[in-house]
């Protein structure tokens, strides 16, 4: 088996969530760790069990460095990206691509020019609630999709003072880009425009938006939905509402993909761990629908149904060590991200964006 040596660039919490992960890969040898502050290095390193450092030209010229994992704050993605593709290796680096569309851009044409592998860690094309529905609309079971529609909330608010709060980027490239990006790879179809709106915040120390309804439509007529808000989630363990109390969900969030086509609809629940699916019928009468399937799991499974970072992990190794190309290449994550930006000037600009204007 081929093994190679990797390193992790940023050792906070998804740092240890990658390295965590490369401990488990029989494709893996050797991590080594970085963060730009010796001190910060010593520590993380210390406590995650690897050897860590703060120069990062050590590892750029390392022969036998051959992966990176890009695990830093959204600020140092392109930088760290385009001069790790420069120096020959592959990269594995963390959503958003970039801050910015022009620093997307450097890092696909990056990866253009290097020749070398590029994958944006959309971890959720490794996680089976989603990987369900993929399966379902490739084998045809809803006909031809039409229209989906995500509901986000999440009353997890990041605390003052971090890179999160005061990031360059919205909100809609850290965290919605995921989310974004999910209709693309299922409708597999270019999106030609879309109309953002956001309201006033609820998080008053955040200083970019911190909710929005994001519609956009894809080539072939096509629609979808995505009404984000990080605020109180729409219920709370004191609600007295019985048939409500299932959407508390631990811990208050709520991330439902409804997706409809004219044969039958796919929901796929995170917090009530279920994915289900309908029929349409053409009955003599009226259409009809009917439940034809309904899987759920097990909390203990999460991580493995809607947040694969491992099973993410793991595979890239194995392509790296084995030669192969990105399961999901730049050029994907890059439209992805189109579609970000162009929901940042729809916000700004109170009007419809074409994606062709970027
Ligand atoms: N895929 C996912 O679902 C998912 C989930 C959480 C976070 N993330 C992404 O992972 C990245 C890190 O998030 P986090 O939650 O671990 O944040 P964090 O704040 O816990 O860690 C960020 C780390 O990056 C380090 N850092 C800052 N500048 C750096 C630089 N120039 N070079 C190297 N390291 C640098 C910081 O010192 C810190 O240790 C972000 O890009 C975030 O969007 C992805």
């Amino acid at each position: 088996m081929n093994k190679i040596n990797v390193a992790v660039l940023g050792l906070g919490s998804m740092g240890a969530t990658h390295v965590r992960a490369a401990k488990e890969s029989p494709f893996i040898e050797k991590i080594t760790g970085y963060e730009p502050d010796a001190a910060r290095a010593a520590l993380r390193g210390g406590e995650l069990g690897i050897t860590a450092h703060n120069n990062l030209s050590e590892i750029l010229d390392d022969k036998s460095i051959k992966l990176i994992y890009i695990a830093a704050s959204n600020e140092a993605h392109r930088e760290l990206a385009v001069s790790s593709l420069k120096a020959g290796k592959a990269v594995l680096c963390e959503k958003p691509m970039g801050i910015t569309l022009e620093e997307a851009r450097a890092m696909l044409n990056a990866e253009k020019e290097s020749g070398s592998f590029l994958q944006i860690g959309f971890e959720l094309h490794y996680s089976k609630l989603y990987m369900k529905v993929k399966e379902w609309i490739d084998a045809g079971l809803i006909g031809r999709p039409l229209n989906s529609h995500c509901l986000y909330y999440c009353s997890e608010f990041h605390k003052k003072n971090t890179w999160r709060v005061k990031s360059a980027g919205t909100l809609i490239g850290e965290k919605l880009s995921h989310y974004l990006d999910l209709p693309r790879w299922w409708f597999d179809k270019k999106v030609t425009e879309v109309f953002s709106m956001n309201a006033p915040n609820f998080v008053n120390y955040f200083n970019h938006p911190d909710n929005h309804q994001i519609n956009y439509r894809f080539e072939d007529g096509s629609i979808s939905n995505l009404n984000f808000v990080m605020g109180i989630a729409e219920s709370d363990l004191g609600d007295p509402l019985m048939d409500i109390i299932e959407k508390q969900s631990d811990d208050g969030h709520a991330l439902r993909y409804m997706i409809y086509g004219d044969k039958g609809a796919i929901e796929a629940d995170v917090f009530r761990r279920r994915i289900r699916r309908w029929e349409f019928s053409d009955g003599e009468e009226k259409l009809e629908s009917r439940i034809a399937e309904q899987i759920k799991f097990n909390k203990a499974d999460d991580s493995e149904w809607f947040h694969n970072v491992y099973g993410q992990n793991l595979r890239i190794a194995e392509l790296v060590a084995n030669g192969m190309k990105p399961e999901t290449p730049a050029s994907d994550s890059f439209e992805t991200m189109k579609l970000c930006f162009a929901s940042e000037i729809s916000e700004r600009e109170k009007r419809i964006v074409k994606l062709d204007e970027l």
